[in-house]
This record gives structure tokens, sequence and C-alpha cells, in this order.
């Protein structure tokens, strides 16, 4: 039996910040700082911390609305934050110009929800536009580039189809291909596998691993699908209400979510909480939470907050 003892320390990996070669620290790929974000006045991203380093796979959990879209929007530069620093690749994208966002962009790869494909191209065209658009490389070697890439996630054979000739999983994997048009150094992925049957979405999963192994790049992946973030994460992260709770080795998450109920009674608020959400339990404290918001308050639209007897009154009583 794994005693809470086991649990509750922090796992004391080798230090990812350290280079191998010259034992020096390399400074985060990307580095977010107390970041804050509201929209409409309602503060979604909550002074947000997060560091992420060269070459390792970052798994950011969350409930629905918990701000991980908004923080990859954040990260990428499509949306900027209200306080806060955001580096990344070496530019501090909080006040920098377009310009500058511009050079940055070109360094990273995003693969979108829906595979954001161009419905009037080929599969070939659409991997080859941020070629034509963003580099001077002659046409051939820009379609020897693309079988590369089109290769690399197991469609070359399928170039000059239509997207609207491919299923959701191959979508998917022709954004990836188009993601990696300019080669770049980080790749983030929103709900990679959302929508997916479990099959195609193991695949999905093979292929982050593959890229991460084979071109070393940084991955970011935003998830709630469990199998699919224990399979891939070095790391994960996990977002609350715009909160970072906490981030760790996978091993720790994975600790966490196999502790047995006796144990998990001697675990701290934070932790039962993300129990409950790694192993999707019905009952916990997430859902505790949801039914000690005060209905009446919920209805009227005014701030939730938690009430320590929830019970049945009449709206006519507050
Ligand atoms: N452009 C916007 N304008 C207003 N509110 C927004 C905007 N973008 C996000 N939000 C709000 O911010 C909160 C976080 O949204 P976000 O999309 O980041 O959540 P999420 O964790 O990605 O959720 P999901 O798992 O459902 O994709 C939500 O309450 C959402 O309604
Ligand atoms: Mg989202």
């Amino acid at each position: 039996m794994i005693s809470n003892k086991k649990i509750l320390p922090r796992t004391q990996a080798a230090d990812p910040t350290m280079a191998d070669d010259a034992n020096q620290p390399e400074p985060p790929i990307i580095s977010l700082k107390d970041v804050v974000k509201s929209f409409d006045g309602k503060r979604v991203i909550d002074g947000l911390t997060l560091d992420i380093h060269r070459g390792e796979t970052m798994v950011v959990m969350g409930g629905s609305g918990s701000g991980k879209s908004t923080t990859l929007r954040l990260m990428i530069g499509s949306i900027p934050a209200d306080s806060g620093s955001i580096q990344i690749l070496g530019t501090n994208i909080c006040g920098a110009c377009e310009d500058d966002l511009n050079k940055m962009r070109l360094k990273i790869g995003v693969l979108f929800q829906s595979g954001a494909l161009f419905n009037s191209m080929t599969l070939a065209e659409n991997v080859a536009l941020p070629l034509i658009e963003h580099t001077d490389i002659d046409r051939e070697i820009i379609d020897i580039q693309v079988k590369i890439k089109l290769e690399l996630v197991g469609l070359r054979e399928h170039a000059d189809k239509y997207p609207a000739e491919i299923s959701g999983g191959m979508k998917k994997r022709a954004g990836l291909a188009r993601a990696l048009a300019l080669d770049p150094q980080v790749l983030f992925y929103d709900e990679p596998s959302a929508g997916l049957d479990p099959v195609t979405s193991a695949e999905i999963d093979r292929l982050i691993i593959d890229l991460s192994k084979k071109l070393g790049v940084t991955s970011i992946v935003i998830t709630h699908e469990m199998d699919s973030a224990f399979a891939i994460a070095d790391r994960m992260a996990m977002l609350d209400k715009g909160e970072m709770l906490i981030v760790e080795e996978r091993a720790w998450f994975e600790r966490v979510r196999d502790t047995t109920p006796a144990e998990a009674a001697g675990l701290s608020d934070t932790e039962r909480l993300i129990r409950q959400f790694l192993r999707g339990d019905a009952e916990g404290p997430i859902t505790d939470r949801k039914t000690a918001t005060n209905y009446a308050e919920d209805l009227l639209g005014m701030p939730m907050r938690r009430v320590t007897t929830p019970s049945v009154m009449s709206t006519r009583d507050l």
C-alpha cells in the first residue's frame, strides 16, 4: 500500500533546467509569470505562473472553462495579457511589437481543435501555404518539404485530397503537418483527440510522442482526455478557475490517481480535487463545490460563493 508520505512530497527529478553539455542552467523555452487576463470584467486567468523546458511535453489539464485555451492563446500572442509577463523563445510577448510577434510565430506551430484547414485547398496545398507565405524557398523544394511533412503524419498518399474527403482523425493529422511546415521549435495542441474514437485518438497520441522524439520539439498539449494525458506527458499542469493548482512530473499525478479511497482521506484538499479529476469520479471535491454553490445567487447572476450548509430554501428567504 502506498502511504500518503510517498504521495505528498513532490518528485525530485533531475533538474530539467540544467543543460547536459556545459552543466549550465538553460532558461525555460516558455515562461509565464503572474499572468492575468479578464474578459468583460471577469477574471479568467488569475496570476498564472508556468515554466516549460526545451524538449519536454507539458500537458495542461483542467475542467471546461478553467482557462486552458485562453492560456494557449496568451502563450502564442494571439490575445494580450492584462498584466504579468510571458516569455517565449526569448521574446517577451507582453508589449512586443507586431514584427517581433510575427518572428516568434514563425518558430511555433499550432494545431487548433478543428485542424483549421482551408477547404478549397488540397492537403498538399494546405501544408505548402505557410512555406509560400513566409519563405522564399523554390517551389520544387517546397513540394519536397510538403511530402516530408505529410509522410511524418502518414498522409503522403492523400496529398491531393480535399479536407471534405478525409476523416476527422486525418484532418487532425493534416493540421499537424501544416503546423510542422516551418519546422517549429515548439508545438501547441488544443484538444488534439477531441471528437475522435479511442483508436484514432491513440494514433494521435503516438504521433505526438514520435514527433517529440524524432524532431526534438517542445510540446504543449491541452487536453482533458486522461488516457492521452498520461500517455504523452513528461510533466502535467492542472488549471482550476484560471489558477495553476499544481505542476508536477507525470509520476506524481499517477500516484495521486492510484491512491485508494482510504489513502485519499489523508490527502490535502487540492490533491483530492486533482484525484477526482484524474479518475473521473462522479463524487468528490469538484462535485461538492458545484452543489455547494448557492442556486438562487447563480440564477440571479450574482457572484458565486460557497455555503457551508447547502439546503433547499425559497428564493424569498434570501
Ligand atoms: N473571447 C472571449 N470573450 C469572453 N469570454 C471568453 C473569451 N474567451 C474565453 N472566455 C471565457 O473564459 C473562460 C475560459 O475559457 P477557455 O476557453 O480558456 O476554457 P477551456 O478551459 O479551454 O474550456 P474547454 O475545456 O471547454 O475548452 C470561459 O469562462 C470562457 O467563457
Ligand atoms: Mg478550450
